[in-house]
């Protein structure tokens, strides 16, 4: 085991501890953009920071998290597959990371202490409604998967007051449990199987599987899109993801993917850390233009 010293060294932070340090762990992580992202923003506020994107064994996480704060890291972004290890190992939770079980961000509180909170689900929100200039009050909303993604969302989307939120899941079980996790709440949710949906109406859809990243889209039924449906795939890349081409096939009026929520969960990330909120839009329209040549 390296000291934090040895390991910053190794990760080619050491000679930049005079500048604040912060990192994202994954496994993978090669093709972040994180590190593209929080250098444009810090640009915004002349402010000078170093944040890497690092890859971690999976059998380390928690050891090179402690080590990254004993070496001065200022905030950890934390993806696949870490989310509800980071959210396990932190003293203090936010609400929104308590929900998710699970947090994309480590903030250090003092005396070694780190708080996990979840900066996913408000970033979708602001993608949609800001950005998108989308309506998500008294929609009928569909989400398509049950897995961390999902989980992540929920609180999130449901403080936004849709009509109501129908959870439908391959394994509809998975969508179920999920949905009495929820159950407290005011908003309606129910879990069901994906075919269950057959046949109903929904004024929003988002897809939150991970089948999109394999190029695949889930096994649909024949659905209703209102008049005026919005769909969200919480996946992006350079060309439209299937669910994104299934929408317009659909004929829906809005679909957008979750390049945007990107930018916002780490503009979220920043203000946590560094209590200065950046702005988004310039930022998204530079990674889209970077995606696509
Ligand atoms: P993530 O953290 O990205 O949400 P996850 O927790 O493994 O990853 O969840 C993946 C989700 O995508 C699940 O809802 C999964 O459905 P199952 O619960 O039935 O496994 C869904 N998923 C993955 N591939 C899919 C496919 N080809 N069709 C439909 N759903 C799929």
């Amino acid at each position: 085991m390296l000291t934090p010293s040895q390991q910053l060294a190794q990760d080619g932070v050491a000679e930049q501890l005079t500048t604040p340090n912060y990192a994202v762990f994954g496994n993978p992580i090669k093709h972040s953009k994180s590190p593209v992202i929080h250098s444009a923003f810090a640009r915004q506020f002349d402010e000078e920071i170093t944040y890497r994107a690092l890859s971690i064994d999976i059998d380390q996480f928690e050891a090179r998290v402690t080590s990254f704060f004993a070496g001065g890291g200022c905030g950890l972004n934390v993806t696949v597959p870490f989310k509800e290890r980071a959210y396990a190992m932190a003293d203090e939770a936010s609400d929104r990371a308590r929900r998710a079980g699970a947090a994309n961000c480590l903030i250090p509180i003092g005396d070694g202490r780190l708080r996990a909170d979840n900066t996913d689900g408000i970033a979708l929100v602001r993608d949609m409604v800001a950005t998108q200039g989308w309506q998500l009050s008294g929609r009928r909303t569909l989400i398509i998967g049950a897995g961390g993604a999902v989980r992540g969302i929920l609180q999130p989307l449901m403080a936004e007051g849709p009509q109501s939120i129908v959870v439908a899941n391959r394994t509809a079980q998975k969508a179920h449990d999920l949905a009495e996790e929820f159950s407290d709440t005011a908003i309606p949710v129910s879990g069901c199987g994906l075919q269950d949906i057959a046949g109903q109406t929904f004024d929003l859809i988002i897809s939150g599987t991970s089948a999109g990243l394999r190029g695949e889209l889930p096994d649909l039924p024949d659905i209703i899109l209102s008049d005026r449906c919005c769909c969200y795939d919480l996946g992006y890349g350079a060309e439209p993801t299937p669910f994104m081409r299934w929408s317009a096939g659909k004929a829906a009026w809005a679909v957008a993917d979750g390049l945007g929520m990107l930018v916002e969960q780490a503009a979220e990330s920043y203000f946590l850390w560094r209590g200065r909120r950046p702005s988004t839009s310039e930022v998204i329209q530079q990674l889209r233009i970077l995606m696509t040549v």
